[in-house]
């Protein structure tokens, strides 16, 4: 034994015991880079005296105390030889020096027998501060100011017992203090069996740091870098050697992160999953055909964003995207009709479920076309700010894709009303949902055509804000979709009872959920006849900025609903004989319920509000004028399991 080591007594500092009177009190280890003070309990026969302050970067204390004259490398030799984990923490909290020196002793480097010797569960009962995941790892997660080496390399120290943290996620701030290498290096000591890292707005971080990971965590699997503008390829490199069970990878708004790096990715990494590429101007062709090239059979979800990519990536997917089931397109300016029609052809994504594809220009008739044919297992599609793509390519789209279930449009102002309703007749017999969100080329259809065969498939509907669609196209869309279960139109100047009432009158199965907020044209006639209708099946009912509701409504809602359980009657004409009504209903059960901006509905519906708050889990009263605060203060008090939105 050294003399060092016998100088110090084993049993004389860092006794066994925890080193905080009350174990369950963890802030003390935690503020240790923060200027606060540490108390360090007496101890019979310490040689270090108590109680001693330390304060940030100074060490004061009363006496000298002899270990602190002995070099680092001295102190190194007896802190490995330390007995166990419990006694490396609480040597810890003792300084910022003793911590740092902890903090960098490597798994191996350890003496002890007892690496790890006490138990998960002794351990993991004092983190407090840590999350323990349903799989059972260790995750930390330090923001802002928090995100500081000190915090690192205590989290590294005080993990290493029970095997070390399993996630860690780290969003900076552009203060000057932020993470860097020697941080990062105690983590890559004290948790070799980091899995998730998550690295956000850290400037400060550059390739040593994330090497520092690579030589310690090799079982690294998620790594998400995103703003950090001094990691480049070699530290990307670094990871891609040593983490070859890396999964998943999340590059966003990396400047200095380019083609090698993800050349590098592709070549080591062994089944890369999941990869997500967002604003790195490094990043283009060369780098995402190596990837997606040598991930072939392993690459199942893909996401490509505001990259300087061409129509050749685009090929590469369509080539050797064999394995992808999700890929996300958006904001490629670079990718031409060409690249959306090679990537169909190619004829590689057989697997390929959902897609979508948001501001590519290169999203024509003939590129959607031949995505549609190349893709023989779409299920999913949203297809948002294309500005090129017509009602014919839809079309030719819709008939392609036969396996579609689910179809949304947002902001594409070419297609009309025929593109709409063509893809609607030429779907397969899988769709079940369509949205059109934005869409202004959409007009009114007032056509005669021909007897159509309905679409059956069709279980949910949504029309949010395209001005044009109106009467004609509701009616005919009610006729088309006698299955519709969910609806929801919102927004819609044009539409009126008429139409909404056709749209009833073919429904076959019970609506569920109804939407109509915003559509100001609606009138009580459309609610009676629903509730008539659908009253034994309707579970939600949006009538939010629908103005010319009024009780009535309300009246036709408490004698014929029976299951609704969220209804919302915001800035509606309602007043306090509704609010009654709903409240004499015997079959009425609502949960939440909303007259948030109803200034008719006064304090006189005090007695109605408790008696409907029995049920209600939400109930939101913002903008209600007429209501005083001593009768929130009432309904706060009676409905104290209700939450109650002010
Ligand atoms: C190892 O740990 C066990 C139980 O935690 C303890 O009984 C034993 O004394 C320890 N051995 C050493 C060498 O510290
Ligand atoms: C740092 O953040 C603060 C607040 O978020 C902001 O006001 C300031 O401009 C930022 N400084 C830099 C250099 O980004
Ligand atoms: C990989 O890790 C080993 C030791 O763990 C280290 O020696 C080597 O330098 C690392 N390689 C890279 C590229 O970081
Ligand atoms: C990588 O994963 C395989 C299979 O799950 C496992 O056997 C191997 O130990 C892992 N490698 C590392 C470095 O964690
Ligand atoms: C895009 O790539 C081309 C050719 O590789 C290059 O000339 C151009 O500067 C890049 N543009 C941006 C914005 O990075
Ligand atoms: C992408 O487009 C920009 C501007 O249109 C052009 O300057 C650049 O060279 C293109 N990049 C590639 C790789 O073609
Ligand atoms: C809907 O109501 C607004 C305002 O009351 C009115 O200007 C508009 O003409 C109505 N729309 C239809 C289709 O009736
Ligand atoms: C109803 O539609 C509005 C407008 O699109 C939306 O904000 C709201 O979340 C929807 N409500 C429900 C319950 O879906």
């Amino acid at each position: 034994m050294s003399k060092v080591f016998e100088f110090a007594g084993e049993n004389d500092f860092c006794p066994g015991g925890p080193i905080y009177t009350n174990p369950k009190e963890p802030s003390l280890f935690l503020s240790l880079g923060l200027p606060v003070d540490v108390f360090f309990p007496s101890r019979k026969r310490s040689r270090i005296s108590a109680p001693f302050v330390f304060s940030e970067e100074r060490f004061e204390q009363k006496k000298q105390a002899s270990i602190e004259v002995l070099p680092d490398e001295c102190l190194f030799e007896i802190f490995r030889r330390l007995p166990g984990g419990e006694e490396r923490s609480a040597c810890a909290c003792v300084s910022k020096r003793w911590l740092i020196l902890l903090s960098g002793i490597c798994r191996d480097e350890l003496c002890s027998q007892n690496r790890s010797a006490v138990k998960n569960t002794e351990v993991k009962s004092k983190i407090e501060d840590e999350e323990i995941e349903g799989d059972g790892c260790l995750s930390r997660s330090l923001e802002g100011k928090k995100a500081t080496d000190i915090r690192l390399a205590a989290i590294a120290v005080r993990t290493a017992n029970c095997g070390g943290l399993g996630k860690l996620f780290i969003r900076g701030s552009n203060s000057s203090r932020g993470v860097t290498k020697v941080g990062l290096r105690a983590i890559a000591r004290g948790c070799p069996s980091l899995k998730v890292l998550s690295l956000w707005n850290l400037p400060s971080v550059g390739d040593e740091g994330l090497s520092e990971i690579a030589n310690g965590c090799h079982m690294l699997e998620k790594l998400d870098l995103s703003q950090c503008p001094t990691i480049t390829d070699k530290g990307l490199l670094a990871i891609a050697k040593n983490c070859s069970n890396l999964t998943d990878l999340v590059l966003e708004s990396c400047p200095n992160i380019g083609n090698e790096g993800l050349q590098a990715v592709g070549q080591y990494c062994t089944n890369p999953k999941s990869i997500s590429i967002t604003n790195c101007p490094g990043v283009g062709d060369q780098g995402i055909a190596a990837l997606v090239s040598s991930a072939s059979n392993v690459l199942t979800k893909l996401k490509l964003q505001s990259l300087n990519i061409t129509d050749v990536s685009l090929a590469v997917v369509g080539h050797y995207g064999k394995a992808v089931t999700d890929l996300v397109l958006i904001s490629l300016p670079n990718v031409s009709e060409r690249g959306f029609w090679v990537m169909g052809n190619a004829q590689g994504l057989h697997k390929l479920k959902s897609l979508t594809v948001t501001s590519c220009l290169g999203v024509t008739d003939i590129g959607l076309e031949a995505v549609g044919k190349g893709c023989p297992n779409l299920k999913q599609f949203c297809l948002h700010k294309c500005a090129f793509l017509s009602d014919n390519g839809l079309v030719s789209f819709a008939k392609a894709a036969e396996t579609l279930e689910s179809l949304q449009l947002e902001e594409c102002h070419r297609i009309t009303q025929f593109g709409f309703f063509g893809s609607l007749l030429n779907c397969g017999a899988n769709l079940k949902a369509i949205s059109l969100v934005n869409c202004f080329g959409i007009r009114d259809l007032k056509l005669d055509l021909p007897e159509l065969s309905p679409c059956t498939s069709l279980r949910s509907l949504s029309i949010r804000n395209c001005p044009g669609f109106g009467d004609g196209s509701l009616a005919l869309l009610g006729n088309l979709c006698p299955q519709l279960r969910n609806v929801e139109l919102s927004g819609l100047q044009g539409v009126t009872d008429a139409g909404f009432l056709s749209v009833l009158e073919n429904c076959e199965a019970g609506l569920v959920k109804v939407n109509l907020s915003g559509c100001i044209n609606f009138s009580d006639k459309v609610v009676s006849v629903m509730t008539e209708q659908h009253g034994w099946t309707l579970e939600m009912l949006n009538l939010d900025g629908c103005r010319r509701i009024t009780d009535a409504s309300l009246v036709a809602i408490a004698e014929n609903c029976f299951l609704l359980y969220d209804l919302d009657v915001s800035k509606c004409a309602t007043t306090d004989s509704g609010i009654a009504a709903m409240a004499r209903s015997k079959q009425l059960c609502l949960q939440v319920l909303s007259v948030s901006g109803c200034s008719m509905i006064s304090d006189k519906s005090l007695p109605a509000l408790v008696k409907l708050g029995q049920t209600l889990l939400g109930l939101n009263l913002q903008h209600c004028n007429a209501i005083s605060s001593s009768t929130v203060g009432i309904l706060v008090e009676r409905l104290w399991r209700c939450d109650i939105l002010l």
